[in-house]
Formats: C-alpha cells, sequence, structure tokens
C-alpha cells in the first residue's frame, strides 16, 4: 500500500469511531471511502449498522457486498453522521468534493445528515480551494450554456469526456479560479440555469475532517 492510501486508510479508520450502533449511516463516494467501507467489514461492525443511505451505485455495491442494507433516503428521515472523502479542505473545512462524479447525491446526504465526518489524506488539506478543478453537474442540453456562464467567472471550463453522472448529467470541471470567497461562488454557480449542483461544500462544511498522514491522524473540528 503507497503512504497515500495509508494515510487515507487511518483516517477512515478514525471515522469507525463515529459510528452510532443502531442507526442508519451515509456513506460516500472514493478510494478514502471504500478504506471505510472495507475496514467496516474487517472490524466486524457490519451488525452494528441497520442500514447505509450510499452516495453512488458504487458504494451502494460495496455496501452490499459486506452485507449492509442500502436504504433509500426517503425512508430513512435525518441521518446520524455521513462519511466521505474530499477533493480539497480548507480550514473551515469547506470543500471541494466530486472528483468521482457523484457531488450531487453527496451534497443530498450531507444535507440530509446531523454530522459531516470528512476523511482524507494530508494532499487535500489547502489554505485556498480551487487548485482542485471545481466540478459542476449540469443537464446535457445546458452544456454550453453553462460552459459560457462558468467562462465568465474567470476559470477554464472543460467538459469531462465521457462521463455521464449517476444521475444521467454531464461534469464541466472549472479549472483556475483560487475560490476566496466559497459562499459567494457557491451561491453565483447555483443560479445558472442547468446547473445541477456544484461541487462547492461551503454552505455545508464539513464538521470533522480527519486527516490521516504518516505522521498519523489529525482531527479538526
Ligand atoms: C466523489 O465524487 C468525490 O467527492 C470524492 O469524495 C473525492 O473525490 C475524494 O476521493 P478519494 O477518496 O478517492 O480521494
Amino acid at each position: 500500500m503507497s503512504p497515500q492510501d495509508l494515510a487515507k486508510r487511518q483516517a477512515a479508520e478514525a471515522a469507525l469511531a463515529y459510528i452510532e450502533p443502531g442507526e442508519v449511516l451515509g456513506v460516500g463516494t472514493g478510494s478514502t471511502v471504500n478504506h471505510f467501507i472495507d475496514l467496516i467489514a474487517e472490524k466486524r461492525l457490519v451488525a452494528d449498522i441497520k442500514g447505509a443511505v450510499s452516495s453512488s451505485n458504487a458504494s451502494s455495491e460495496r455496501l452490499k457486498q459486506i452485507g449492509v442494507p442500502v436504504l433509500d433516503l426517503n425512508q430513512t428521515g435525518e441521518l446520524s453522521i455521513y462519511v466521505d472523502g474530499a477533493d480539497e479542505a480548507n480550514p473551515a473545512l469547506q470543500l471541494i468534493k466530486g472528483g468521482g462524479a457523484a457531488l450531487t447525491r453527496e451534497k443530498i446526504v450531507a444535507a440530509a445528515s446531523r454530522k459531516f465526518v470528512c476523511i482524507a489524506d494530508r494532499s487535500k488539506q489547502v489554505d485556498v480551494l480551487g487548485k482542485f478543478p471545481l466540478p459542476v453537474e449540469v443537464i446535457p442540453m445546458a452544456q454550453s450554456y453553462v460552459g459560457r456562464e462558468l467562462f465568465k467567472l474567470g476559470g477554464k471550463p472543460k467538459l469531462r469526456d465521457g462521463v455521464i453522472t449517476d444521475n444521467g448529467n454531464v461534469i464541466i470541471d472549472l479549472h483556475g479560479v483560487a475560490i476566496t470567497d466559497p459562499l459567494a461562488l457557491e451561491t453565483t454557480i447555483n443560479q445558472i440555469t442547468g446547473v445541477v449542483c456544484v461541487g462547492l461544500f461551503a454552505r455545508r462544511p464539513a464538521d470533522v475532517l480527519i486527516v490521516g498522514s504518516t505522521d498519523g491522524i489529525q482531527t479538526i473540528t
């Protein structure tokens, strides 16, 4: 396992402590979350979990494989915790997410959860968000229009080739914008007609960020 992968696994392992027995768990998407799901099985915690709401088909499959029932968010009510990774996190625990194209469902599950526990390796920590291209999920017929509107914000929008989201939409990645006011940019992009969701988690930042590294675990609240 590479040092980065080990760091992701350490962060994922620390997040197991946030699982509330008998509750429905929110589970995100990505390689760090894959460690979290694998560890639930390895540490024999499956029986503690009533079920999970997942942010992607890929995570749903992985959860089912270890025996965790995957539930519909419309049947569960509020979730106790949501565990997910991030592409970038700033000191206010605002995030860029959506590198795996699951941003819309991730934002929905995060919004429906009391606590958002973000798990990441240290490479995800930044002072200012935006080095990682900002993912925007877009209704296909609005792709050109939204691209032009995003261009006006000062960055370079690029269609993510060959990617269709679980919701049947496309992803435009906005490159080259230093996000000094995440709340304002989230609002601006949300207001562009044809945008389904922007992968900026500023209005709903993480509540806890667990950072794994070769020096150990750091928990930031
Ligand atoms: C998925 O759409 C993303 O938001 C992921 O949470 C993010 O890309 C982190 O992925 P890794 O855990 O693979 O780094």
